[in-house]
């Protein structure tokens, strides 16, 4: 079955690496990942002010990643921790207070850097806020992708054969199912509901 996956870029830059990571992804599991990449560079900083009257770029936003039965985080690491661009867009999601448009999605968060540790630091700050914001993170495969460059994409922008993009397409198996059995579980715990308020009204 496929899902729809709003992927969220933590980078601005038009030739970002973490977008191209992002786009590999999308095309390795295009029969059954819906994904569509949502934009955060126009998404004002978040103040909490403007919840009465929210900005129309918020709302745009929120009503994109609420539509989506996943979310995939391609993101790099800025000075160890999470860039500000994305930490801001997660801020604009998760508000109004009650309100966020992450509680429940599941998702699984990829960084990728030049560097030798793949963005580690970034990669799990991204996962503290999604954990605080009740989102079942993907545990496994980790992908810290580190040593990325301009020369591990051939030129459609796509990942290269070998070790990189073999992780990335375990990666992509992985959220597929991951997204799967979070949905599933989730129905037939509601159908278990049903059935049993059903037979409970039977017996009254
Ligand atoms: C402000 C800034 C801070 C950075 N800090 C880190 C860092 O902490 N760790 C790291 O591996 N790379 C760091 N880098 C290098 C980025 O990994 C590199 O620029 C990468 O290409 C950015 O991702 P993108 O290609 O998706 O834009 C930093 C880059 C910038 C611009």
């Amino acid at each position: 079955m496929a899902h729809k996956i709003a992927i969220i870029v933590g980078s601005l830059r038009k030739d970002s690496l973490n977008r191209k990571v992002a786009r590999s992804i999308c095309g390795l599991r295009g029969d059954n990942l819906d994904c569509s990449m949502i934009e955060i560079g126009d998404l004002p900083l978040y103040n909490q002010d403007l919840d009465a009257n929210p900005p129309e770029q918020w709302t745009r936003f929120r009503q994109q990643v609420a539509a989506a039965d996943g979310v995939l985080f391609c993101s790099p690491e800025y000075n160890r921790g999470i860039p500000g661009v994305l930490k801001n867009a997660i801020d604009v999601g998760s508000r109004p207070y009650g309100q966020s448009v992450f509680d429940k999605k599941p998702a699984a968060i990829v960084t990728a850097s030049p560097g030798a540790i793949g963005g580690f630091g970034s990669n799990h700050q991204i996962r503290q806020a999604c954990v605080f914001l009740n989102m079942p993170m993907m545990q496994q495969p980790e992908a810290y992708l580190g040593h990325v460059t301009d020369d591990s994409f051939d030129e459609s922008g796509c990942l290269k054969e070998g070790p990189l993009k073999d992780l990335v397409t375990v990666l992509a198996h992985a959220f597929h199912d991951w997204v799967e059995m979070i949905h599933r579980s989730r129905q037939l715990l509601a159908e278990d509901a049903a059935h049993a308020a059903q037979g409970a009204k039977e017996h009254a």
